[in-house]
């Protein structure tokens, strides 16, 4: 029986890590998966996380269960980290998920409880994993027009147009910052309008927040997501803790639904319990109890915000001394999108052969569509990649 499952590859992200692994040359560059590296190469693990643990493995005293949504304390901090200390807590139902896939999945997996043959609204392009959950859950997905490869900003006409096709109950799919793949966000004003075309419909956003403090700051990363908050009745959040506290692989993650009013809370809590229940019983507690520790003291938290500031520092000068570098090597400004973007990822527009070619003649790995990694560039490689940039025909 086993013998006739139907056979899967490796998506795009991570068919380039077994690529990587089996190029043996030196030099090689690695601009795939969303994982930041410090100026020595390393994914490190961050300072406040690392006493976090070390109390932790002091102070805990027991490896039973954890609450079956997860523990109240992580989920109140994640609540107040996302949404700010101001916004009604008795609206808002939460389950601890392992990693930010995982709330992405349970959201998906509420929607299609809550409304068989609901149709999801994506961004034109999103995260492949978005589309490959969705078909996976036989969902309807309907992609709508949202970034301009000839502008390489937000096509913000395109996106309202499509988005006119809405009708109440389906849901959009949005990303709360860092926009994965292209870099473009949205601005204040285009939050705006899409708050009111997805209002005037009767439509859900569901945002997906996996890189709060990679743009602009924490507080500032959380502004979109705290506006279509502050003007929709119901919204769900997927956001994730792999990147801006580094656990990637400790898997910690959260599905937030804000609900219209705190009577209507219990029912969505319990459902999103049950659906806990249902995939793995209990959620990881190790990165979320990292979390909640650093989170909750005055010390760590400071810690760890100097170190994440630290990072997106770091991402925007790789974005500044790339723009540069293409800026003279091109003799043009056609590359200045590089430096506008935010987040780890940018489009830079690159056709399948020219991938091809970033990767066999110059060992550079980009995703298929053209993605680059910032987060993963040195600086010292900024100067091949440019040139490897403009001999591949950018
Ligand atoms: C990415 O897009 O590279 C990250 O979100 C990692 C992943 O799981 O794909």
């Amino acid at each position: 029986m086993l013998g006739r499952l139907p056979a899967f590859s490796a998506d795009g992200i991570l068919r380039i890590k077994e690529q990587l692994r089996s190029d043996p040359r030196p030099g090689k560059i690695d601009l795939g998966v969303g994982v930041y590296k410090d100026a020595t190469g390393a994914t490190p693990i961050m300072r406040a996380v690392k006493r976090a643990e070390r109390l932790l493995w002091e102070a805990e005293t027991t490896k039973s269960y954890t609450a079956l949504p997860g523990e109240p304390e992580y989920l109140a901090a994640m609540r107040r980290l996302i949404l700010g200390d101001d916004f009604e807590a008795g609206r808002v139902a939460a389950i601890a998920t392992p990693g930010g896939t995982g709330a992405v999945r349970q959201g998906f997996e509420l929607l299609r409880m809550a409304r068989p043959g609901v149709r999801v609204f994506v961004t034109d392009p999103t995260w492949g994993n978005h589309l490959s959950i969705l078909s996976y859950l036989g969902i309807e997905t309907v992609p709508f027009r949202y970034f301009d490869p000839a502008t390489h900003d937000v096509d913000a006409p395109g996106m309202l147009s499509d988005l006119a096709e809405l009708r109440e109950g389906d849901v959009v799919l949005l990303h709360g910052c860092c926009h994965n793949p292209s870099g473009a966000d949205p601005d204040a004003q285009g939050w705006q309008a899409l708050i009111r075309v997805i209002n005037s419909a009767g439509a859900v956003p569901m945002i997906d927040l996996a890189y709060q403090g990679f743009g602009d700051g924490l507080e500032a990363d959380a502004a979109a997501t705290r506006a279509v908050c502050a003007a929709c009745p119901e919204v769900l959040i997927a956001a994730s803790c792999s990147k801006n506290f580094g656990i990637y692989r400790e898997r910690t993650g959260i599905l937030l639904a804000v609900m219209q009013d705190a009577g209507s809370r219990p029912l969505a809590q319990g459902a999103l319990t049950h659906l806990n229940r249902q995939s793995y019983s209990f959620p990881p507690d190790h990165g979320a109890r990292l979390v909640t520790m650093v989170l909750n003291d005055a010390g760590l938290r400071a810690d760890w915000q100097g170190e994440l500031d630290g990072m997106r520092s770091q991402i925007v000068s790789l974005r500044g001394a790339l723009a540069q570098e293409l800026r003279r090597r091109s003799n043009s400004g056609r590359f200045d999108f590089v430096e506008a973007h935010r987040g780890m990822f940018s489009l830079i527009g690159a056709s399948p052969a020219q991938v091809a070619s970033l990767r066999d003649d110059h060992a550079i790995y980009v995703i298929g569509d053209g993605r680059i990694n910032i987060a993963g560039l040195g600086m010292g490689d900024v100067p091949a990649l440019a040139k490897a940039m403009i001999k591949v025909g950018l």
